[in-house]
């Protein structure tokens, strides 16, 4: 899963007092938010917290937080929580739908799937046999209920189809807004994900678990989880240097370290410090505010940490998975400048507003739990795939050199 993908920082970690007046017009900008509509409002009868008996120093963030709350609507339906990126997702050829040599553009980025007469066909190689397991396993429990279809899935982490080119549907598990890649949910939920020595076949079975580290909550509910932050993770991107670097100035604050990946030569690359030991899913739960990285694309990581209702630091906005657009920033988690700039601000911020904390750490789990089960999983690929299939224009005839995929026996 990881790769290093390099982006340099200047590493200026200094303890700056916070200023809001320096800060607001950064934080709108990175989040789209429109800073300036709420000044004039006072929102604090609607809500529950009241910005009154807080420090004037938070109001900016506040506001935020209080805006962002009184527009949100939380998803009841069952089942149709992530609609909205599959119709995004598939709009580039909903006029003239998609023909044979589409799939024939696409072939060469991915792995190329048939399904004729409910059965799954599949060339016989497959890059990453885990991830193709991880996608088969949600189609065949499906089959039954496909048509006849054909399409191309990409198993690599990155995205295939830049915007600056002509639409070509290839299915690919992540991906920011600047690619036309269609998004299918990750092997990972089953099979496959990073292979770190903890979980050595990777981070799958997600219904699995769901279990496990829910089950450790129990034991870390929010006032016995430590006040610091916390990361455990290999380079994969420098991006993630400056937590390091900070953590390593106050580690009453934070505490994020470097652990070995399969590069890992010498204490270089760790930044110059012996590699931590890695930390299992269910340890993460004992702290309060856990902070989540892309790697080379989505992390695989973010729905887990959102388990141990712990409050999530998500960095950077642009790589998604299907289920990102739910997650909504202060509502579900703290959004994090990609260059961390304001980190120093947000963790005091938090740990000056603990009931605020710990109802948006409430919220994320509450979406994860209800929302993001193995059958709202199952049940995208559904849609996801149903509405492709009417956008085929011919009938798929079945390739010779294609063999049949099922389910491994037990
Ligand atoms: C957000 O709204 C919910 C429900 O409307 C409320 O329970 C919660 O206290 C609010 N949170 C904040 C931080 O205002
Ligand atoms: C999840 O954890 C909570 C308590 O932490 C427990 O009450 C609940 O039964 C658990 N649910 C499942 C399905 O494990």
């Amino acid at each position: 899963m990881y790769l290093l993908v390099e982006f340099l920082f200047i590493l200026s970690i200094s303890k700056i007092p916070v200023i809001f007046a320096d800060s607001n017009s950064d934080t709108c900008d990175a989040f789209q938010q429109n800073c300036h509509s709420t000044s004039n409002q006072s929102p604090a009868t609607k809500h529950n917290f009241t910005p009154g008996i807080r420090p004037e120093k938070w109001k900016y963030l506040l506001d935020l937080i209080y805006k962002a709350n009184s527009t949100f609507e939380e998803c009841s339906e069952i089942c149709a929580c992530y609609d909205n990126l599959i119709e995004e997702d598939l709009s580039p050829w909903k006029q003239n739908g998609i023909n044979k040599q589409d799939i024939l553009d696409s072939k060469n980025m991915g792995t190329h799937y048939q399904i004729i007469n409910h059965v799954l066909y599949r060339e016989s190689d497959c890059m990453f046999p885990f991830r193709c397991s991880g996608i088969e396993y949600f189609i065949l429990k499906l089959i039954d209920k496909l048509p006849d279809m054909e399409f191309v899935v990409n198993t690599r982490d990155w995205p295939q189809v830049n915007k600056y080119n002509k639409p070509i549907p290839i299915f690919s598990f992540s991906k920011t807004s600047q690619y036309w890649d269609i998004t299918y949910p990750a092997w990972s939920f089953w099979a496959g994900g990073p292979a770190i020595s903890l979980y050595p076949t990777g981070l799958g079975r997600w219904d699995v678990q769901r279990k496990n580290i829910n089950g450790t909550v129990e034991k870390w509910p929010w006032d016995k989880k430590k006040s610091t932050a916390f990361f455990r993770g290999s380079r994969t991107s420098s991006e993630r240097d400056k937590l390091v670097l900070f953590s390593r100035k106050y580690p009453d604050m934070v505490d994020a370290q470097y652990t070995k990946n399969q590069a890992w030569k010498s204490d270089k690359d760790t930044l110059g410090a012996p590699p931590a030991k890695e930390v299992s899913l269910e340890d993460h739960c004992h702290y309060k505010y856990l902070f989540n990285f892309r790697g080379v694309a989505a992390s695989f990581r973010l729905k887990h940490l959102f388990l141990c209702r712990s409050l999530v630091f998500h960095v950077g906005d642009e790589w998604i998975e299907f289920f990102y657009h739910r997650l909504q920033p202060w509502i579900h988690y703290i959004p994090v400048k990609n260059d961390l700039s304001n980190i120093d601000e947000l963790l005091h911020f938090v740990m000056e507003n603990d009931d605020i904390a710990q109802s948006i750490a409430e919220r994320g789990f509450a979406l994860i739990w209800n929302h993001l089960r193995m059958q709202d999983v199952v049940c995208y690929w559904e849609k996801l795939l149903l509405q492709y299939a009417k956008l085929l224009r011919y009938r798929p005839l079945k390739n010779v050199k294609l063999k049949v995929v099922k389910l491994p026996q037990k």
